[in-house]
């Protein structure tokens, strides 16, 4: 599906967006036979500094993200962002946030294992094309926090010893949200559909109050498999593979409990889930949830869960994409979200007959 944003009034600065397009064509030719800049995924607590990271980068990405999609961009107040087919999305009355929040706003990934992507292109052999869906995602990630200016980190976990690798989450999350209003955490394998509507656009869609410590979109419920998502209250389980996480007084509290439940003191058997699937996701649905009802904010299954193709519940990620199955599916919607970045400026060109690029042939004749 390609995106078609809608676009308002041009600017001057618009030309400019123009050239970062055949810019960014340029980039992407010069990395791939450059010799390697070094990469270094900032540590720490402080905030990130993109600039910093582009620096070292030898080109500004930033930069060309940053003009490609000025125009693009949505405001957090729009009153409606539109489908590709047509449709519009509207923002309900009464928004609550007006502005975008910057750095106070982290993206954040979470791996135990480095890219793979990262050792070919050490070797000089990146290629979009043989990328996995790791990377695919990942990139989504951080091209999203450069649209909106948003801080970005990819904290590399060490693996737990007598836990699945996906525990990591509460820790994470808590050793970084005290830096920031809001964590927006998201799967390897989950990806925003739309990377010109921030995230502001979304908490006013969804109604987020300051109370709400967690947002999550629940899993799929089918009469087939009654029990495979749900919890032993026949609910849903909410995932974990978005999750929008906001800094108030209870966010450490359900991020504690969270992380010391398979330790079976205040939660009695917890740790049947520290291998079995679904690992935290489960302990947070059979347990914490229970305790702190009012501060997580589920959404229906299709708002931020599933991708298109899938029947069930209607789960086809109307703003966050999750690939459970179709993993490689993650890349196509980074590519048509980019594509789309860089030829609206390209159709511009051809609307406005830019740089005299049409000639007009009146007579079908050779001319003397
Ligand atoms: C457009 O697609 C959305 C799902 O992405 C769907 O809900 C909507 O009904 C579609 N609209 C039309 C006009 O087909
Ligand atoms: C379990 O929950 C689903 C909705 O999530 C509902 O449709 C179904 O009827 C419930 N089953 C039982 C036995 O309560
Ligand atoms: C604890 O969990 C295990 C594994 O699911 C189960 O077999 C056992 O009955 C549970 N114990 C209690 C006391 O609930």
């Amino acid at each position: 599906m390609m995106m078609l944003p809608a676009v308002g009034g041009r600017s001057p600065l618009f030309a400019l967006s123009v050239s970062a397009g055949l810019v960014l064509v340029f980039i992407f030719g010069f990395m791939a036979w450059q010799s390697p800049p070094r990469m270094s995924f900032p540590h720490g607590s402080s905030h990130t500094d993109l600039s910093l990271a582009n620096q070292k980068a030898d080109v500004s990405i930033s930069e060309v993200i940053r003009l490609l999609y000025q125009n693009m961009k949505t405001a957090p107040t729009e009153p409606f962002i539109r489908e590709p087919n047509g449709s519009h999305i509207a923002l309900p009355p009464n928004p609550r946030y007006k502005k975008t929040m910057g750095s106070d706003i982290l993206i954040l990934d979470l791996e135990t294992r480095p890219l793979k992507s990262t050792d070919d292109f050490k070797k000089g052999n990146y290629d979009w094309r043989n990328i996995n869906h790791v990377s695919g995602g990942i990139f989504n990630h951080y091209t999203y926090a450069l649209v909106h200016g948003y801080d970005y980190k990819f904290v590399h976990a060490h693996e737990f010893e007598d836990r699945h690798a996906t525990w990591i989450k509460p820790s994470a999350l808590a050793n970084h949200i005290k830096n920031y209003k809001f964590i927006v955490f998201l799967d390897a394998d989950a990806a925003f559909r739309f990377l010109h509507v921030p995230i502001e656009w979304m908490l006013n869609y969804w109604d987020i109050k300051p109370h709400h410590s967690f947002v999550m979109a629940k899993d799929p419920w089918t009469a087939a498999e009654p029990q495979y998502n749900s919890d032993r209250f026949n609910r849903s389980l909410t995932n974990t593979g978005f999750m929008v996480v906001q800094n108030n007084e209870n966010t450490m509290p359900i991020l504690k409990a969270w992380h010391e439940c398979p330790e079976d003191v205040r939660y009695a058997n917890c740790s049947q889930w520290k291998q079995p699937k679904f690992h935290e996701q489960s302990a947070f649905g059979e347990y914490i949830r229970y305790d702190y009802e009012q501060y997580v904010k589920e959404l229906d299954c299709g708002e931020a869960n599933g991708y298109p193709g899938l029947e069930v519940n209607n789960c086809q990620g109307k703003f966050v994409r999750h690939y459970w199955f179709e993993k490689h599916l993650v890349k196509k919607d980074f590519h048509e979200n980019i594509m789309n970045a860089i030829t609206l400026p390209i159709q511009k060109i051809f609307a406005e007959n830019i740089g005299g690029v049409i000639v007009q042939q009146e007579k079908n004749v050779i001319d003397a």
